[in-house]
């Protein structure tokens, strides 16, 4: 059963927006979303941007001299954690010259009850604290905040709320939420303990949603969730390929991502569908986190080496070409110098097209924090460098083929770093910046590549 957040609750929710804005009396408020971490988290601060603009906010960029500062927040790796003590400290001042601004922290760190209490008691300019099972809630959130401090930390295996709006970054592309939670428990990761138990949402709210998105030009959905390929388990929904042919049928759909699957998940049913659908991008994430069996197991990932690399065969046997991507861990506790040559080994193999490295971070709570290391973290550092080098000269390699190749990319903007040029990606999810007329943003066009580096491809439309 799919435990969904009532309409009524939802039209509750709406109506205090409405009231917010009332009372915000027509004066000219901004409001400015912070994102921490992963593409769920970025559709999540949609949704928040959503309800602010109901409450009548316009969005900003500029936490400094918004009306309404959220840090959307993530607990994955340490790092991300010191970041935002570091963006409320910052505020503490500005918070003291204009008292009337409201500061707001939610996402994953919140569901965390040492991190609430170190806000609490250390950050006290920051008037809003809620979890990522109140997200719904923020319009009750915010005009309670009004009066006096919230905090709104729910411990649930979680909701799905539906029919709450977006204020998205692009018109071009989208992501859509399939499903929420994680129930993997990989010994590294606080994932499952800050998002809750996976839970999908109905086929129909999904297919209604991506309608909209078509009907309003988009030409790209990417399906996102925590471990897609579980789609339909908790509830008897239809299953993630099944899913993915139903947004295939939709018309003005042109392109099909998804993020992120487990290896042990890959059905032969989904790589069916990938190797037959022609509107989902040659592109897959699958990630590998070690490349040694030992390691995997001690982060129960369920598979061994050589399973991971049988897999990448059968896929690539149906799908020459298919662009693979993945994510490692280095210095996981038990890792030893060998285990990491294991690692080096599968990289090479397999030869990924973008590899996403990250040094392990302890999260409290989980089973690997009570695990001892094997490695200093001089060694864990001079093997994250090999793996970084290594990396790169795949890359450099593969890239260095693109050099003057024609290649279909789909226009989502002007680039960032320079709005003279559009950016684009192609099919195999590799980013391409290129001269070109801003009337082709949002069509599908050929890009010759002028210009192929490690990093970066350069072209001109042809
Ligand atoms: N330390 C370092 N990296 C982590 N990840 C998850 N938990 C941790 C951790 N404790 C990485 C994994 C995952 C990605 C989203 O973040 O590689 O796939
Ligand atoms: Fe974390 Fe593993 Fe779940 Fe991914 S599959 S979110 S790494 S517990």
């Amino acid at each position: 059963m799919i435990q969904k957040v009532t309409d009524a609750e939802i039209q509750k929710q709406k109506d205090i927006s409405a009231r917010i804005k009332e009372l915000n009396n027509g004066k000219k408020l901004t409001a400015c979303v912070v994102t921490l971490g992963c593409v769920q988290n970025e559709n999540d601060s949609e949704r928040i941007r959503g309800m602010l603009t109901e409450m009548g906010y316009e969005m900003c960029n500029n936490s400094k001299t918004a009306d309404v500062v959220i840090f959307n927040t993530c607990a994955v790796r340490e790092n991300a954690e010191l970041k935002v003590f570091g963006f409320l400290g910052a505020l503490k001042n500005i918070k003291k010259e204009r008292p009337e601004m409201l500061i707001g922290i939610c996402g994953c760190m919140i569901q965390q009850n040492h991190i609430v209490e170190r806000i609490k008691s250390r950050y006290k300019h920051v008037d809003m604290i809620f979890g990522t099972h109140s997200l719904h809630r923020f319009p009750q959130i915010m005009y309670s905040a009004l009066q006096k401090r919230v905090i709104d930390v729910e411990d649930t295996d979680g909701y799905v709320a539906e029919n709450i709006s977006h204020v998205r970054g692009s018109n071009v592309i989208a992501t859509v939420s399939v499903m929420y939670g994680c129930n993997n428990f990989c010994s590294y990761c606080i994932v499952p303990y800050v998002r809750g138990r996976e839970r999908s949402r109905t086929h129909e709210d999904i297919l209604a949603e991506c309608e909209g998105l078509a009907a309003q030009g988009y030409k790209e959905i990417t399906l996102v969730g925590q471990n897609v390929n579980s789609y339909g388990k908790d509830c008897g929904e239809i299953d993630f390929a099944d899913l993915l042919h139903l947004v295939s049928e939709i018309e003005g759909i042109e392109r099909i991502r998804f993020v992120s699957v487990h290896p042990k998940d890959i059905t032969d049913k989904l790589i069916a569908e990938m190797a037959s659908n022609p509107k989902i991008c040659k592109q897959l994430h699958v990630p590998l986190q070690s490349g040694s069996t030992k390691v995997l197991g001690d982060m129960n990932r369920k598979y061994s080496k050589e399973q991971y690399l049988a897999l990448i065969d059968k896929i690539r046997t149906a799908m020459p070409g298919l662009a693979i991507s993945t994510d490692i861990i280095v210095g996981f506790p038990t890792e030893t110098n060998e285990d990491f040559e294991d690692t080096l080994d599968v990289v090479k193999k397999v030869g990924y097209d973008m590899v996403y490295n990250f040094i392990y971070s302890k999260r409290k709570g989980t089973p690997a924090a009570k695990m001892d290391f094997v490695l200093s973290k001089e060694e864990i550092k001079s093997n994250f460098d090999r793996l970084v080098e290594t990396q790169a000269e795949i890359l450099h390699e593969k890239n260095m083929k693109l050099q003057d190749a024609v290649v279909e990319v789909l226009v989502e903007g002007k680039s960032r770093t320079d709005d003279t040029m559009l950016t684009g990606r192609t099919t195999e999810n590799k980013v391409v910046n290129f001269s070109g007329s801003p009337e082709k943003i949002g069509e599908i066009v050929n890009v010759k590549i002028t210009k192929a580096a490690t990093w970066a491809l350069t072209g001109e439309i042809i």
